[in-house]
């Protein structure tokens, strides 16, 4: 018999893996990944900018770098973030290999088993299957549209025994719901976090992803809004901003849980990779970025736009979802409890897949709710794909009549 680790005990496979293995035939329309379209990358920018580094840069690219990141990024990143507000001269940064390193690091630096972690539900899942690997206690809190309810937080920053540690969050385009915080919301958790003895992790995979520029000051993160002692690890990534295989992202944190976070580093994969880290650093110097996430803004836009109209003319009564102002997904409500593996099990038959609502809950448990991708999905498939849900979701509302 095999001594597994309780940490590997936990871990589940779920059934829905399985139902998923179905959804791969070629023509099937998909709003389940929660990645950009193959054919947005910027490829075309990548090969010049590869073909034009020297010699020694290349050399450089395939080398071990040093754990805290290839010290050019490091400096254009902080001058992107300084632009942001951020405080980067009294934080330390560190490159990851992709955002949910950085999650993973906090937990790991922060987090021994049965330490209660705070989250939104619903919740990005890598988020939660991290904190689960650390043997956390999660405490899952609701949000609405506007962000995580402050009386629920109270109540559980209330509770004693244990306190909590870590409250994790994702105010900007939420994965899955997509809601955005709003201003009153950010102050008013700062001014309830003042007093607790907690850290605050701080996701912001998307904050970019604005639709409108009139948004953009809503997406001004809370690390840069800190006046207090509240401990903040802020992270980032260019998953979604230029393309996840790069597998680059950011951490942000004060001195002290830095120097911790760089020790775990060094233990999960020495540095992430310098060869992408270069061509990264390439495409901020030479303002390559901003140019393409106006694009990427204007074409996610209309995919959401696209796909928010084909639910209003396609859903039946007693729906509810997210209209989201910015990022990737909607997140949809179903009625009287329903069950969205029943639906996704006829969608998938009849050609869509979309990501049933329980997958978010860190205790795995509500259904009754599903996310659509927009971002993946060109236009012209997106109602197609929205028919077929309906359709799906319309027999099984008869079916329980
Ligand atoms: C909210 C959120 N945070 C972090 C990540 C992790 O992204 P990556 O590790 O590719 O940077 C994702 C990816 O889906 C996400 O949705």
């Amino acid at each position: 018999m095999l001594r597994f680790s309780a940490s590997a005990a936990s871990m589940r496979s779920s059934a829905i893996r399985e139902l998923m293995s179905l959804a791969t035939r070629p023509d099937m329309i998909s709003f389940a990944g929660g990645m950009p379209g193959n054919n947005l990358f910027p490829v075309a920018e990548m090969d010049e900018i590869y073909n034009k580094l020297s010699l020694e840069v290349k050399r450089i690219g395939f080398q071990y770098g040093p754990t805290t990141g290839y010290p050019p990024l490091l400096e254009a990143l902080q001058d992107y973030l300084r632009q942001k507000g951020m405080p980067v001269d009294s934080n330390n940064l560190i490159i990851t290999t992709g955002s949910l390193q950085a999650i993973n690091i906090v937990a790991k630096v922060f987090i021994d088993p049965n330490d209660r972690v705070i989250l939104e539900n619903p919740a990005f899942i890598g988020a939660i299957s991290a904190f689960k690997s650390y043997q956390a206690a999660l405490d899952p809190i609701p949000i609405d549209d506007d962000g995580i309810i402050l009386t629920e937080l109270q109540a559980a920053l209330q509770k004693k025994k244990p306190k909590a540690k870590l409250l994790y969050i994702t105010p900007y385009f939420h994965n899955p719901a997509g809601i955005l915080y709003n201003a009153q919301r950010k102050t008013d958790l700062l001014e309830l976090l003042k007093k607790e003895d907690i850290v605050l992790l701080e996701d912001d995979a998307y904050g970019e992803l604005y639709f409108n520029a009139a948004d953009k000051e809503l997406t001004r993160p809370m690390k840069t809004m800190n006046s207090g002692a509240l401990p903040i690890c802020y992270t980032s990534s260019f998953s979604k901003y230029i393309g996840p295989g790069l597998r680059l992202g950011w951490l942000l944190a004060p001195p002290e849980i830095a120097e911790k976070c760089e020790l775990a580093k060094q233990s999960f994969d020495a540095c992430s990779s310098t060869f992408t880290q270069v061509l990264a650093h390439e495409f901020l110097v030479q303002n390559k970025m901003q140019a393409y996430l106006e694009k990427m803004r204007v074409i996610y836009a209309r995919r959401a736009h696209t796909m928010l109209n084909a639910l209003q003319e396609n859903m039946p009564e007693g729906l509810t979802w997210t209209k989201p102002r910015g990022g990737f997904y909607i997140w949809v409500s179903l009625p009287d409890k329903m069950d969205s593996t029943e639906i996704l099990k006829k969608s998938i038959a009849n050609g869509a897949v979309f990501v049933i609502g329980s997958t978010f809950d860190p205790l795995g448990v509500k259904n009754d709710c599903l996310r659509l991708a927009f971002s993946h999905t060109p236009e012209e498939q997106i109602e197609k794909g929205i028919k077929i849900i309906a359709e799906a979701l319309k027999q099984q509302m008869v079916k329980k009549k």
